[in-house]
């Protein structure tokens, strides 16, 4: 079977900038894996991401090969995109409100998505969305369909926007930072949910986060992303217990029995010693939604 996802010394530069913000990428993910990236700010996992959904401003030019499903995507036109997108791989953001369309239904908006990709019939697709509602773990869906976003609770609403995400079953889904917005009771629910949903249906699942604590949870193997660079790939347990990279070992020290969740990743200098007192590099509380 070919790789649903193969990345080959892929590289992405913003305009004129001296520096490549993802330099040399090479990764290939299991089918039914999820594969953590791990990494500081700015350290170029939000492009990555975004490069493998052909999501990139124009501004930037991407070098190296991208392939899903065996098939070399940097070369798509927009129909063949709109396809791939969706179809075989979705992304969740990390801002679900900032996702949605604050005028529109909740259901009608996963039902749109479902109809963007298949002929169905809005009936059909509208039973398909309640169903995808009730399989993310909104309590009685069917009433629920017709509300506006804002009558959710911010842990809902990323359950929604998962079930946007999934609602063509895609084989890859990519997930940037999916619960940094959401508390820590929230956030392992909504890890717990996508852990079930790979299981459930297969799906290979590229999880970015800055948090050590929710690769140690879900994630099969790990990938630390510095200064745009791939610099170790491991299994988690691996990871933990025996860090190759100075800067991986720099960064589990700054962890040692696991930083709180939500907490950014310390800064760590060229020397790989850590910089514990970055005060702006923390996250500010989040209020629970
Ligand atoms: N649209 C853009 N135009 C110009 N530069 C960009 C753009 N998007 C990202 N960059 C630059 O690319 C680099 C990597 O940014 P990216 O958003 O990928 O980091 P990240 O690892 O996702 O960080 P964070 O953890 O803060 O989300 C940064 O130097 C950033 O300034
Ligand atoms: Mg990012």
């Amino acid at each position: 079977m070919t790789d649903i996802l193969a990345l080959s010394q892929v590289s992405v530069r913003f305009g004129a900038q001296p520096e490549p913000a993802v330099r040399n990428v090479s990764l290939t993910l299991n089918r039914g894996e999820i594969f953590g990236i791990v990494g500081e700010s700015g350290s170029g996992k939000s492009t990555l991401a975004n490069a493998v959904m052909s999501l990139l401003p124009t501004i930037a030019q991407t070098t190296g090969s991208i392939s899903v499903n065996g098939r070399e995507i940097t070369h798509l036109d927009t129909a063949e995109l709109r396809n791939l997108r969706g179809n075989e791989v979705a992304m969740i953001f990390q801002d679900a409100s900032a996702s949605l369309d604050p005028t529109w239904s909740v259901g009608d908006q996963i039902a749109e998505t479902l109809r963007a990709h298949s002929r169905i019939s809005l009936r059909e697709a509208k039973a398909q969305a309640i169903q995808l509602m009730s399989e993310v773990g909104i309590p009685e869906p069917a009433s629920r369909y017709s509300d506006a976003p804002h009558r959710l609770s911010g842990g809902q609403r990323q359950r929604i926007v998962i079930a946007a995400a999934l609602a063509n079953r895609p084989q890859l889904l990519i997930a940037d930072e999916p619960t940094t917005a959401l508390d820590v009771t929230i956030q392992a629910q909504v890890l717990q949910l996508i852990d079930t949903l790979r299981t459930a249906h297969g799906t290979t699942v590229l999880l970015i986060t800055h948090d050590l604590g929710v690769v140690a949870q879900v994630c099969d193997r790990v990938g630390v992303m510095y200064r745009g660079e791939l610099i170790e790939v491991a299994e988690t347990t691996d990871l933990f217990s025996a860090p190759r990279h100075p800067y991986t070992r720099a960064l589990l020290a700054s962890n040692p029995a696991g930083a709180p969740r939500g907490s950014r990743l310390p800064v760590i200098s060229d020397d790989w010693s850590v910089d514990r007192a970055a005060p702006d590099e923390s996250l500010p509380e989040t209020d629970g939604r």
